[in-house]
Parts: C-alpha cells; sequence; structure tokens
C-alpha cells in the first residue's frame, strides 16, 4: 500500500474527503450512543509538538484510545528533536516504532522533509503555512448545520495566515467561494496557498464587504504562533478587522460564525458574536475530535 499523508488539504481527493465525512458521521453516532468501535487496536499514533495546544494533542490522543489504540506525546524540549537531530533521522526512527505521526510545527519544510523519510503516514497538526485538520473539522460542522458547501461563499476576516491558507485550498478542491480581507502588507501569498489561477477567491479592501453575503464568517487570532514579535505592531494594524455585530448583519441572515480557537474577545472577534447564536465554536472544536478519528482510520488502514 502506498503511504498517504496529510500535510496540506489538497493531499486528499474530493472523493477522499466525502467519505471521511460520511465516516465522521458515522463514528460520531457510534461515540454519542456509547458503542465501541475499534479498528486500530495495537496502532500507535506519534505526536510531536514544537508548538502549544488544547484542542489538537487533546483530540489526536483522546481519538485513538477510543479507537482501541493509543498516542505518544514527544514534545521539542523533551526529546533529542529539540537538540538538531534532522526531521529526517527522526522520521527514519519514529516511523519504525509507529503506525502514523502528527507533527505541529514551524516550516511546512519540516515536515515535509519528515514524510519524505517517514514509512508512517504523517498528519500536520498545524504548521506555518497550514492547519488542514482544523478545516476538515470546520466543513464537517458546516455540513452538519446547513448541508453541502458547495457554491457557498466564506468570509475570512483578519490574517492571512495557516487557516486561511488552508480555507483557500478547501474552496478549490471542494468547489466553494472564499472571500479575504486582510490589513495591507498581510494578503494572501498566492503561491504558498497553492492557487494558481483559482476563480474561488476573492480578496477586499473593507472587510465589511467580505462578509456581505457570506454564508460563514470566520477569523483567527492577528498574531500566530511564531509570530509573537510581531503582535505590538499587528494589534494597531489589524484593528479594523474584528468580527462584530454590524458585520455579522452584513452576512446572510443564516450565516454562521467560526473560529478555530483560542481566541481573543474584543480583538479578531466581539464576546456578542463568539459567544451569540450564530457562533458554532464549540460544535466545530468538538469535531476535531471526531474527523481526526475518520481520518486517521483511512490513512491507517485505507478505511
Ligand atoms: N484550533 C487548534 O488547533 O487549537 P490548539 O492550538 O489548542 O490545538
Ligand atoms: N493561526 C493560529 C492557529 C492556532 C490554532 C496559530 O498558528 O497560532
Amino acid at each position: 500500500m502506498t503511504i498517504k499523508h496529510f500535510l496540506k488539504f489538497n493531499d486528499l481527493d474530493a472523493s477522499e474527503i466525502e467519505s471521511i465525512f460520511d465516516k465522521t458521521k458515522w463514528i460520531k453516532e457510534k461515540y454519542k450512543a456509547y458503542e465501541k468501535y475499534w479498528p486500530l487496536v495495537d496502532r500507535t499514533l506519534v505526536m510531536i509538538f514544537e508548538k502549544a495546544s488544547t484542542r489538537t494533542r487533546l483530540s489526536f490522543e483522546s481519538g485513538m484510545h477510543q479507537l482501541g489504540g493509543s498516542a505518544i506525546y514527544l514534545n521539542t524540549k523533551d526529546s533529542q528533536l529539540g537538540r538538531g537531530e534532522p526531521a529526517e533521522d527522526a522520521a527514519q526512527v519514529i516511523s519504525r516504532m509507529s503506525d502514523a505521526v502528527m507533527i505541529r510545527t514551524f516550516e511546512q519544510d519540516i515536515i515535509e522533509r519528515f514524510a519524505n523519510n517517514s514509512r508512517v503516514p504523517v498528519i500536520n497538526g498545524l504548521t506555518n503555512e497550514y492547519h488542514p485538520c482544523q478545516i476538515l473539522a470546520d466543513i464537517f460542522t458546516f455540513i452538519e448545520k446547513r448541508g453541502s458547501i458547495k457554491g457557498r461563499t466564506v468570509a475570512w476576516i483578519g490574517d492571512s495566515n495557516n487557516v486561511c491558507n488552508t480555507w483557500l485550498q478547501a474552496a478549490e478542491l471542494l468547489d466553494f467561494n472564499i472571500h479575504v480581507s486582510t490589513p495591507k502588507g498581510y494578503e494572501v501569498e498566492v503561491e504558498r496557498a497553492g492557487l494558481y489561477g483559482s476563480d474561488h477567491f476573492e480578496e477586499f479592501e473593507d472587510p465589511m464587504e467580505a462578509a456581505r453575503g457570506a454564508d460563514i464568517v470566520t477569523t483567527d487570532v492577528w498574531t500566530s504562533m511564531g509570530f509573537e514579535d510581531e503582535k505590538k505592531e499587528r494589534v494597531k494594524d489589524f484593528a479594523d478587522w474584528q468580527v462584530d455585530e454590524d458585520m455579522m448583519k452584513l452576512a446572510n441572515k443564516d450565516a454562521l460564525f467560526m473560529h478555530c480557537l483560542p481566541a481573543h474577545r474584543g480583538e479578531e472577534v466581539s464576546a456578542k458574536v463568539i459567544d451569540g447564536p450564530q457562533s458554532i465554536v464549540w460544535e466545530e472544536a468538538e469535531n476535531r475530535l471526531h474527523t481526526q478519528k475518520a481520518l486517521l482510520e483511512y490513512l491507517i488502514t485505507g478505511k
């Protein structure tokens, strides 16, 4: 069997994503009914974290347990990874002792080099460039609430970061539209987002205009992990890129608000919006668990 990795959203094709969503629905129903489902008995996931995490660690670790397998947590401080062992060597060793590896790190290049030397599937648990597991959960959550995402419009308000890049890739793959509004100097790097002549993506100078007619309004922190040195400047530059009630009024009547979390109320989103009736952030976080269980089963067993 050829090894399949999930390093970018479009490492899987649309039909694979679709069947992961079908499996997610089934896995979630079983879990809610307290029914055991153990397709990964004796399988081990190694999780490597070079950046902090709550949701990603918890969802992968409990997900593996719920599927009958186990998960091992490594971080850079306590392993040889922080002492300069090359990603290529680490991949050779770690992939001989596990059935899948999840990595949260800095540059995408690190995870690509790891995957190129891995005997088992590698999953991107967030890099500076992409966060594919997040968007898998986000789209599944939208589908649960509103049906197919095809032809819908997502408004991305704020930084053109890893989460934004992944939404852009997903839009091209699953045929929906993205309106992006960033402050000047923080625009989408089309090449990094993996978009070449995409007709699914439109940029807006005015964030209010980006939100007009959207089915999902979404945002993320102004300063991502690894960019903390820019925080002071970013707080000034992003001041007008807050999702608030006035912005939500311009979106479609039944529009949903999404955020990958952690969130900063009063910065990228107002408390009234994130804690309001259009917000589905908690369901979105929970679905990290269910979608990743379906992803793990698919990558490890091919089913
Ligand atoms: N959304 C997300 O990936 O959260 P964590 O940083 O807590 O894993
Ligand atoms: N863009 C954020 C997402 C955190 C889940 C970051 O990279 O820090």
